[in-house]
């Protein structure tokens, strides 16, 4: 799941480790290191967090100037010493982001040259091959040369080679992968993150680009092998401390962050002194003729998406279709001509997105991303890009990236009302006006910290939770589901609270928690006539509302979160914020690992 490697000149083994520990955000279940002593490759793997891996390194140090490192996400092969990269014959070592979906094939194919295969893995099969190239009399590029158009799938790698102490080949198809450049010394890292330590000088690869480096040089081919310049660049993520501040988890401290960083949001995109939206203007297509807008996201960013599509629908009477990336990607759906796509992720990286992107492109789709990474894959690859401005997310699971989607995407939506004439110059500062309330009224709803802390006492001892809620308050409700499975591993469902008869009441007993997302607005009473059918039942509820809700709920309630009034277009951004809240603190008392909780991965490359 990350990828380091170095040239360098003094001893990496401690490098390398470091520089693993701020790729830790992305979730890992092992982890490796690998250098040359005096030639010769060594390396050193442990399952488990870093830690195992500095005892193991604490017991059997590794010299050497010259080394590759790697947090693993388990695809083929579970967690294990074995599975864990680097992967290596005696003539070299590799690492691997990303699938090597033909790997049977070639496994096959070198088992029956007589290799010897030590993992389940599928990047193993990549350092045979480059192996079989060697012994066959290749040197380290050729064989990497004659190797890469074997692979099929999408994959970054770094190889290291026995007897080269100044060589490291890196390579991408679909994985990102960037070079940095340092003072006689040179990086290869699967963000600029993983390089921030060492340099701020920063070269993406582009896809299907490989990479020689050298301690003071590197030359870069296309995959035609034609040497190629990519521009350097100065990465801020020096800048940037990965730090928690004083906060117990980088997941709180991005929580409190949301006031701060929905505002630079919603100053990018929005006119504040004018109340009016900004964007429009350079847009590379034009909202008046658009028949229809698809969108494509995963996780979060998905439900991001679900509760623009009300946006779009209400604000600029623009029909969306909506679907999970990795299910619209193979649909096959047909996309109308003068159509627009939206691709949702924070990381900018997540595989599937990326190929709804392709997706949407081949079928004469514009491509608008909003994207929290601007250098990422997906932002390169579409037409027009809308930034959010959360900054580096490193909690697994997202909030602030969330949250500052939906201001990107309410300001998108209200300028295509405007485009398009549905709104009038009234309508359009009201509900920019409520945009612009957001940051204040999120600062209100972080106040219920400790009455959710409370709450979050009785959370931890059930064994599933409902969400309901309806219009913009569904897809929410499927949020604060997602956040709580993730984090506390609670099993946790959310629904359309008029779906509530259609199944799920059967499971309401008094030991389960439902809560119900309910600000008063149009569809207010509806959702209170289906929490009395929850409290018919004896169901143990938890009503998130404002004043006016909670003294015309009527019900007994287990607890009743009265968050601030506000307009009802903006409730989503306001409410994740005790969503999120009740998933954290849950998470805090069941104790688990609320940052990289387990089998997750914060940028999921892979299908
Ligand atoms: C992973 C993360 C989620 C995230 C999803 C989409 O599953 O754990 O938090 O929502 O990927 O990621 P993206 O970077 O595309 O927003």
């Amino acid at each position: 799941c990350g990828i380091i490697g170095i040239v360098g000149t003094a001893p990496v083994a401690d490098r390398l480790v470091d520089s693993l520990k701020r790729l830790e955000y992305r979730g890992y279940d092992s982890a490796g290191i690998a250098t040359l002593e005096a030639g010769r490759l060594n390396r050193r793997r442990a399952q488990g967090k870093l830690r195992n891996l500095e005892t193991e390194l604490a017991q059997a140090p590794l010299a050497g100037q010259i080394g590759i490192g790697h947090t693993r996400w388990a695809t083929h092969g579970r967690p294990s010493v074995a599975n864990a990269h680097p992967h290596a014959t005696t003539q070299v070592a590799v690492v691997h982001n990303g699938i090597i979906e033909n790997y049977r094939e070639l496994r096959e194919e070198l088992l029956r040259d007589g290799a010897n295969f030590e993992s389940e893995t599928d990047t193993e099969v990549v350092a045979h091959l480059v192996t079989r190239e060697l012994r066959s009399g290749a040197g380290p590029e050729a064989a990497v040369a004659a190797s890469l158009p074997r692979l099929k799938g999408a994959f970054a790698l770094a190889f290291m080679f026995d007897g080269e102490d100044d060589l490291l080949i890196g390579a991408r198809k679909g994985s990102p992968l960037a070079i940095g450049y340092g003072k006689g010394e040179m990086y290869l890292g699967s963000d600029a993150i993983a390089l921030a330590p060492f340099t701020d000088q920063i070269c993406y690869l582009d896809d299907g680009d490989w990479a020689v480096l050298h301690r003071g040089r590197a030359e870069i081919r296309n995959a035609a092998n034609d040497v190629v310049v990519r521009p350097i660049q100065r990465s801020s993520a020096t800048a940037f401390l990965v730090e928690k501040g004083n906060h117990r988890h980088f997941m709180a401290k991005e929580m409190h962050e949301q006031p701060e960083v929905v505002s630079h949001t919603l100053a990018h995109y929005l006119d504040l002194a004018a109340e009016t939206v900004l964007l429009e203007a350079d847009l590379p297509f034009d909202f008046t003729g658009l028949e229809r807008i698809s969108i494509a996201a995963c996780g979060t960013a998905y439900y991001a998406g679900l509760i623009a599509k009300y946006w779009f629908e209400q604000i600029a009477r623009l029909p969306v279709e909506i679907d999970v990336a990795s299910e619209f990607r193979y649909r096959e759906a047909p996309l109308p001509k003068n159509g627009l796509a939206i691709v949702i992720s924070q990381s900018g990286e997540t595989a599937d997105t990326l190929a709804s992107l392709r997706y949407a492109r081949q079928e004469g789709q514009k491509v608008m991303a909003v994207i929290n990474v601007p250098t990422s894959t997906i932002a390169r690859e579409s037409d027009a890009v809308m930034p959010t401005l959360a900054g580096p997310e490193i909690g697994v699971a997202s909030t602030k990236a969330f949250t500052c989607q939906l201001a990107t995407l309410a300001a998108v939506a209200v300028a295509a009302g405007r485009a398009r004439g549905v709104l009038t110059p009234e309508r359009e500062r009201e509900l920019v006006r409520a945009l612009i309330e957001v940051p204040r009224l999120m600062n209100e709803a972080l106040r219920l910290g400790p009455q959710i802390e409370v709450l979050a006492r009785s959370f931890a001892k059930s064994q599933d939770v409902l969400y309901l809620g309806r219009a913009t308050s569904y897809p929410l409700a499927l949020e604060g589901a997602l956040k709580l499975k993730e984090i506390s591993y609670i099993h946790a469902e959310g629904y359309a609270a008029g779906e509530l008869k259609h199944g799920p009441i059967a499971l309401i007993d008094e030991k389960m928690p439902v809560v119900v997302i309910a600000p008063h607005d149009q569809v207010f009473d509806k959702t209170m006539s289906n929490m009395q059918e929850v409290a018919a039942r004896g169901g143990r509820i938890v009503l998130l509302t404002d004043a006016r809700g909670a003294a015309e709920a009527g019900i007994e309630t287990e607890a009743t979160l009265v968050l601030p009034e506000m307009h009802p277009f903006v409730t989503p951004l306001v409410y994740a914020i005790p969503i999120q809240l009740i998933a954290y603190h849950t998470a805090v008392q069941m104790g688990t690992d609320v940052d990289q909780p387990r089998n997750l991965a914060k940028s999921v490359t892979v299908e």
